[in-house]
């Protein structure tokens, strides 16, 4: 959460009501003493958020902007649900089970019927849950052949700061391959410099937050499988799908990033981005079972049966994940992509007509990645 700090904050009173219970100057942060009437902070609050952008105006993001009045009726419906409470909502924990499962399907994954994963609160959660899973791993390659476990490293290109958060927050090196001159992505050469038998893993983006251009997870996967046949070294990488995970199984069935790849062990995806649910949703998913540790599994037996649990998270909302199902069953393959379509045909033309400006070099126009584009300035 961001941390805020009252003495920073200015703002003046926005409304009326707040006008008459807070002093501008000095109470204006202060918790109320009395009751109010429903209507009249309803009204409040709403005129106040009045002033804020509009999401549908909103093209530099990558989060769901707009909703069917279908899916603001189910979110409506389940602002009671929480997802934890897999016992007393057995029907949001069956539909959060059925999404893992038709991921696990679209990812290509060789069990996707029994393989694990689960819902988070974005990707960022999910990042987490990812790297926590190829630090274990490799703490029991380490282990099993009786080395040490005390300096983990993780490699990545130009990362969206979560990975930055993980590293620092689970004591893991960063090795992160910097922007240089016109190479802006990792690659599998600068992968394989900084790989050692303390690399957990490599972070491959399918689209990167600066440039929106998918990072080439099947040349790093084929440039590890030849370092593992020259040194041994089995390093396994976790593609970070925020946005391309909900892209390319239907813009480009054909692109080779997920579990096709034996070396991809776990994708973390945003819902909330391509999936089109409402803000809110993440999923993380592995290969195979064996590829998520048992040992990071909580039972949770408090709440009526007992049940497994990977998140950082405990109590969070059910609504986005109900949201994000009724999205695979009313959009399907055909739907997502002919959204998708548009939205490509959209950054396509924005890049054309940025470059006829004049000042902009193209580094991204459209076609491949995210759709939008990107460019620098000459
Ligand atoms: C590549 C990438 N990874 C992770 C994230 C974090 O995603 P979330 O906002 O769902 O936590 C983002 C967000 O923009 C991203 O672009």
């Amino acid at each position: 959460m961001p941390l805020h700090n009252t003495e920073d904050l200015n703002a003046a009173p926005t409304s009326d009501l707040e006008a008459q219970s807070h002093d501008a100057q000095q109470e204006t942060y202060t918790f109320p003493e009395i009751a109010t009437d429903s209507k009249t902070v309803y009204q409040t609050i709403h005129d106040q958020l009045v002033l804020d952008g509009n999401s549908q105006q909103n093209l530099a993001t990558f989060c769901t902007t707009w909703i069917e009045p279908e899916i603001q009726q189910l979110m409506i419906e389940s602002a009671d649900k929480n997802m934890i409470d897999k016992d007393e909502y057995p029907q949001t924990a069956a539909i959060e089970e059925r999404c893992v499962h038709m991921l696990a399907d679209l990812w290509n994954s060789p069990a996707a019927a029994s393989t694990i994963g689960c819902s988070t609160t974005g990707s960022s959660e999910a990042a987490m849950l990812g790297g926590l899973a190829l630090k274990w791993k490799w703490r029991e390659r380490q282990r099993a052949a009786g080395r040490s476990i005390e300096k983990p490293n993780l490699i990545m290109g130009p990362v969206q700061v979560c990975w930055h958060k993980f590293c620092r927050y689970f004591d893991v090196e960063i090795r992160e391959v910097p922007m240089d001159g016109d190479r802006l992505l990792l690659t599998p050469e600068e992968v394989i410099k900084r790989c050692d038998e303390n690399t957990i893993g490599v972070i491959v983006t399918l689209g990167v937050t600066f440039t929106l251009q998918f990072e080439p997870v099947h040349e790093i996967s084929l440039a590890l499988d030849k370092l593992q046949s020259e040194t041994g070294l089995n390093i396994p990488i976790h593609v970070d799908g925020a946005s391309g995970a909900f892209l390319a199984p239907f813009a480009f069935p054909d692109l080779l990033w997920d579990f096709r790849l034996p070396r991809v062990k776990s994708i973390n995806a945003s819902g909330h981005k391509f999936g089109l649910a409402p803000l809110g949703v993440g999923w993380a998913l592995w290969r195979e079972k064996e590829d998520l540790p048992k040992d990071l599994i909580f039972e949770v037996n408090y709440l009526g049966g007992n049940m497994p649990t990977f998140a950082l998270n405990f109590s969070r909302p059910g609504g986005e994940i109900i949201c994000q199902y009724y999205n695979f069953l009313r959009l399907g393959k055909e739907g997502y992509k002919a959204i998708q379509n548009e939205c490509y045909a959209f950054g396509r033309y924005l890049a054309e007509k940025i470059a006829a400006f004049g000042p902009f070099k193209i580094i991204y126009n459209g076609d491949g990645g995210i759709p939008g584009r990107s460019e620098s300035v000459v």
